[in-house]
């Protein structure tokens, strides 16, 4: 049976955790039309950037402002980190302007990561929709680096169109491997489509795991992973075996600003990552 220990470890930082650090950007590649990922370096120190899946840093470029992004590298790595982003206001747009060789600010790792400890010894669900595959894809990572400690793995993932589909290169080599379990949809399909069309929760009732022995984890749009939880909720999983990454309007990512408190919980301190009974009254609630 899964274990239901919350109590995640906290993350230590030895510096001011206001302070972005510069870092370098080594690498730039374009996903889709609006979104782009970016490999950072440290510049200052020498020390590996160690982060759990699910944790943020908070992105500054001078001038513009500073925003939360998710890492979505492979948490082995610790010589850069990289982080997938999508346009849709000031600061992503100021972000996506950056060159190679240019510098950005950093501040991180925050927040409280994936439940990859819990998810040891059971199936594991990741339902993820657009952007939201960014914030799993860690998981996904940890997860084939020690892939006997989990059991089935499956993966759902849903876009608007084709063309939305991030990491495609990846999710056909996942879909290749005989020990994971991956399906796409899209809203809408074109002519190159010949794989599932509709929402991602209609490909949940099919998808192979033992409710009883599982811990879910989705990311996308809020409607999605509301709907992605009742769905689970209905094949029989406990509410707390179902994990939300939350997004919501950040300052100082460290619970100092009290920006993103609900009631007695900071998003950027205890989350994102939240079980599904921890947060499923604020759901859809942008202002807090
Ligand atoms: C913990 C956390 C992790 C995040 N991880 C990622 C990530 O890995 N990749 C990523 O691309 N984004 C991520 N985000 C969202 C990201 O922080 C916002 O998209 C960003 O702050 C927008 O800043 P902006 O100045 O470009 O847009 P703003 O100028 O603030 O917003 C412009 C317009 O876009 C709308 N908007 C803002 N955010 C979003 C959104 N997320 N989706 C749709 N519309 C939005 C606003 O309501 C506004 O109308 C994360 C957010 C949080 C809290
Ligand atoms: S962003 Fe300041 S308390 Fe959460």
């Amino acid at each position: 049976m899964c274990k239901t220990n919350h109590e995640l470890p906290a993350v230590s930082h030895g510096d001011n955790v206001m302070v972005p650090e510069e870092f370098l950007i080594d690498k730039i590649r374009k996903n889709t039309e609006d979104t782009f990922t970016m490999d950072l370096v440290r510049l200052t120190k020498k020390e590996p950037f160690k982060f759990l899946p699910g944790q943020f840093n908070m992105l500054y470029i001078n001038g513009v402002g500073e925003i939360p992004i998710s890492i979505s590298g492979d948490p082995s790595i610790t010589d850069y980190i990289t982080h997938t982003t999508r346009v849709v206001g000031s600061v992503t747009r100021g972000m996506r302007r950056l060159k190679i060789n240019q510098t950005i600010g950093v501040r991180g790792p925050f927040g409280r990561p994936w439940p990859i400890k819990e998810a040891v010894g059971n199936d594991v669900v990741l339902v993820a929709g657009g952007i939201g595959l960014a914030p799993l894809r860690p998981v996904i990572y940890h997860i084939l680096k020690h892939r006997k400690k989990y059991g089935r793995v499956v993966i759902l993932y849903g876009t608007r169109t084709p063309d939305d589909i991030l990491y495609r290169q990846e999710l056909e080599q996942w879909r290749g491997r005989f020990d994971m379990n991956v399906s796409v949809t899209v809203d809408r399909g074109d002519n190159s489509w010949h794989s599932h069309v509709g929402v991602v929760t209609k490909l949940i009732p099919n998808a192979p795991f033992d409710p009883l022995n599982t811990i879910a984890m989705t990311c996308g749009p809020e409607v999605m992973m509301r709907y992605t939880a009742m769905s689970l909720i209905e094949m029989g999983l406990p509410m707390e075996h179902i994990y939300v990454s939350l997004e919501r309007n950040m300052k100082c990512g460290v619970g100092l600003c009290g920006h993103c408190q609900y009631t007695d919980k900071f998003i950027c301190k205890d989350g994102p990552v939240f079980t599904y009974d921890q947060i499923k009254n604020i759901f859809n609630k942008r202002e807090i």
